[in-house]
């Protein structure tokens, strides 16, 4: 059967389930090759108590950039804690770091979209190559609400790049219908949430927003472009 077919079928089945049967299908289907990205903001932080409360056999992840804030990798070991879950942590290349801080400085990514597409790239994007390497699914927090970007993605879709079956659980959910269950889960969550902080990723390019702003105007506020790291372009 072509992957298409295979791919419309999956698709027909996950449609029917909730996110928490959704994670425990594939990860029955795809025994011991799904992993999980997590940048500990709520829409993972969701997903982890998803995967943790049903024990499921997924390896979770994080990209450490080396400029994250000090609050969420704080969160990190709260959740490991909690969860009673160990997450990986990947790093970037220590020369690729040093080469490209000798070439553009340290905060070089301010300067042009280019300089911040190589820090990028070596701090978040070729470790996440390291981090999928070998499995067949890679689990997300993408929400369809997060941007115009993300409104068309599928909750399962074949990344090109990266070459891997990619699964958005939370694809659907709202705001609203995420921030309920953190609440009535008791999930634990980044401080920096409760002082405006919606999308967080490294402390230098993230910034509080103003209510009624697009909740990813805080991600490299100073730039005009699509917002988007290279994690997920398409
Ligand atoms: S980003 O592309 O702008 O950085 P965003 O912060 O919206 O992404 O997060 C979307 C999803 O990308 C998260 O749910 C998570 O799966 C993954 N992700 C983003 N940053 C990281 C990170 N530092 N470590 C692991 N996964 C991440
Ligand atoms: Fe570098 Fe900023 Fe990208 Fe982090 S978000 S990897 S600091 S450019």
């Amino acid at each position: 059967m072509s992957l298409k077919k295979n791919m419309q079928d999956l698709e027909r089945r996950l449609d029917l389930l909730t996110a928490k049967e959704a994670l425990a299908l594939i990860a029955d289907l795809f025994p011991g090759k799904v992993v999980f990205s997590t940048s500990l903001g709520q829409e993972d932080q969701v997903i982890t108590q998803l995967i943790a409360s049903q024990n499921l056999p997924i390896q979770i992840f994080s990209l450490d950039t080396g400029r994250l804030f000090p609050e969420t990798l704080e969160l990190l070991a709260r959740t490991e804690s909690k969860y009673q879950t160990r997450i990986k942590v990947y790093y970037p290349e220590r020369e690729s770091v040093e080469n490209l801080v000798a070439e553009q400085g340290i905060n070089g990514f301010y300067e042009s979209v280019e300089h911040r597409k190589s820090c990028c790239f070596v701090r978040k994007v070729e470790p996440l190559k390291r981090a999928l390497a070998g499995n067949e699914v890679w689990v997300t927090g993408l929400r369809a609400e997060q941007s115009a970007n993300r409104s068309d993605m599928k909750r399962i879709e074949w990344d090109e790049a990266n070459q891997i079956l990619k699964f958005n659980p939370l694809l659907d959910w709202t705001f609203e219908q995420m921030i309920s269950y953190i609440e009535e889960h008791k999930i634990p969550y980044n401080p920096l949430h409760d002082k405006g902080f919606i999308s967080i990723g490294c402390a230098p390019c993230t910034r509080a927003i103003l209510p009624g702003e697009n909740p990813r105007a805080g991600r490299w506020w100073w730039e005009d472009s699509k917002k988007e790291c290279g994690l997920h372009s398409r």
